[in-house]
């Protein structure tokens, strides 16, 4: 057996961790729904939830990777058993299914960075944006060939490695996707107007609070910091054994939140800046924003940086996601890593096609959604949020008191707040997974 290879640094592995969970569920999901949701006040649930939960299964997960130096399917396995070793196939096959929407829409934003630079996609209007967009994702060959350009991006970093290629790519992105950011948002945040998108970002407003709201808040957050699929098993999987985690983790759940916060301090200003509404998803992206930018000073120059931060957040979540099936796959069944990562990411193309064909191209609907909704639904609604409970209730119960002597950095260390992670694994997180669940299959 070859050794395991491991991250270069520790700083590395936070640089990765962090790259895999800022990602699209940041820029153009998150403002969107701290807004809709009642601004300040979801924001305040949403830090309380990741504070509790989001630490929590963070920490499960990547301390399950740190012990048993394997791959999701084998950590499992290794410490539960064959019936257990399920959940980590589980997260596996959620990978392929995030992957094959995720470059889809990743392909659109490679695509923008282009039309923003030659200006193609130039107009005030959003009636012209909104044909123009539909135009572009409704064809066959034009998002294939954008969707498939991104997922030789990520296969060529992940066939380098874990230290040259998915540690030295976060490495160079991350940074440049802060100072992308900061940038942007300095920009936004002096535009006359704007003051009215941080009030919609910022402001409380508890009328709009209801269960519904702890529930989005919830399901942002664990598909925000890429829990529930064995992502951050892998990656502390190449962590030494006795690497810290406490500082590790507090800084890659700060820089998500924080890269969050900044994505809502440079849309919600431009959109109120020119007086539009914000609406949801890909038609803030790809209409609104586009439209917004096209008003504005320099504004040539600020829809390219915008789209190119959402392919760089995108690319580097998506060597995460892809991550735990190679790794599964060169574990347990001793494959070639290159020629493993060529298979795999051949296989979430063509489960991209339908998604992607489905735009417009193609009349492809599954249980009454267009494929690409059923895709993003069945993993992000069903399959995160059950990876998620079974990852809390196995090392909450089944590991239990194990997980405390290994949780511990220094041997024979026993915080009080180990205790309390403990508790909210057992007690907590599980019933939060559940009302998610009900929630989002609208049992409730
Ligand atoms: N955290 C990523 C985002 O916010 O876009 C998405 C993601 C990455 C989900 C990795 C799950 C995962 F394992």
């Amino acid at each position: 057996m070859t050794t395991r290879e491991h991250w270069g640094s520790r700083l590395g592995f936070v640089m990765a961790a962090a790259g895999s969970a800022v990602g699209l569920g940041n820029i153009w999901r998150f403002p969107y729904t701290a807004g809709e949701n009642g601004g300040g006040a979801f924001l305040l649930i949403y830090l309380g939830i990741i504070a509790v939960f989001g630490v929590s299964v963070l920490l499960a997960e990547i301390v399950l990777g740190r012990v048993t130096q394997r791959n999701p399917v084998g950590a499992f396995k290794q410490l539960g058993g064959p019936v257990w070793a399920l959940a980590g196939l589980l997260g596996v096959i959620t990978g392929f299914v995030i992957l094959s929407f995720y470059i889809v829409v990743a392909g659109w934003t490679l695509a923008y960075v282009g039309f923003s630079t030659t200006g193609a996609v130039s107009s005030t209007d959003p009636a012209v944006l909104e044909s123009q967009f539909g135009a572009f994702v409704g064809g066959t060959w034009a998002p294939l060939g954008y969707a498939a350009v991104f997922m030789v991006l990520v296969a060529v970093t992940v066939a380098g490695g874990i230290g040259r290629g998915i540690e030295r790519a976060n490495k160079v992105l991350m940074p440049l996707l802060f100072l992308l950011l900061i940038a942007l948002a300095v920009r936004a945040l002096t535009l006359p107007g704007g003051g009215a998108g941080v009030a919609f970002l910022l402001q409380p407003d508890f009328s709009k609070v209801s269960g519904a709201t702890f529930s989005a808040a919830l399901a942002q957050a664990f598909f925000s910091l890429s829990l529930g699929m064995g992502t951050m098993i892998t990656y502390g999987s190449y962590l030494g054994r006795h690497d810290r985690l406490g500082v590790a983790s507090g800084a890659i759940i700060s820089l998500d939140v924080l890269a969050a916060m900044l994505a809502g301090l440079v849309i919600m200003p431009v959109v109120f800046a020119f007086g539009f509404s914000p609406s949801a998803g890909a038609g803030l992206t790809f209409i609104t924003l586009p439209a917004a930018f096209a008003a504005m000073p320099g504004g040539t120059l600020i829809a390219p940086a915008f789209f190119l931060l959402l392919a760089v957040a995108a690319l580097t979540s998506a060597l995460s996601i892809l991550e735990p099936a190679i790794s599964w796959l060169t574990d347990e069944r001793g494959w070639s890593r290159p020629r493993t990562v060529w298979a795999c990411a051949l296989l979430c193309f063509a489960l991209g096609v339908p998604s992607s064909l489905s735009m417009g191209a193609a009349d492809l609907t599954l249980f009454g959604r267009t494929f690409f909704d059923t895709m993003d639904f069945a993993a992000t609604g069903v399959m995160l949020p059950v990876g998620a409970l079974l990852t809390s209730i196995f090392v909450g119960w089944f590991w239990g008191h194990r997980a405390l002597v290994e949780l511990a950095d220094t041997p024979g260390a026993d915080p009080w707040w180990s205790r309390a992670w403990l508790l909210i694994l057992r007690f907590i997180a599980p019933p939060a997974l559940v009302l998610i669940l009900l929630q989002s299959t609208g049992v409730i």
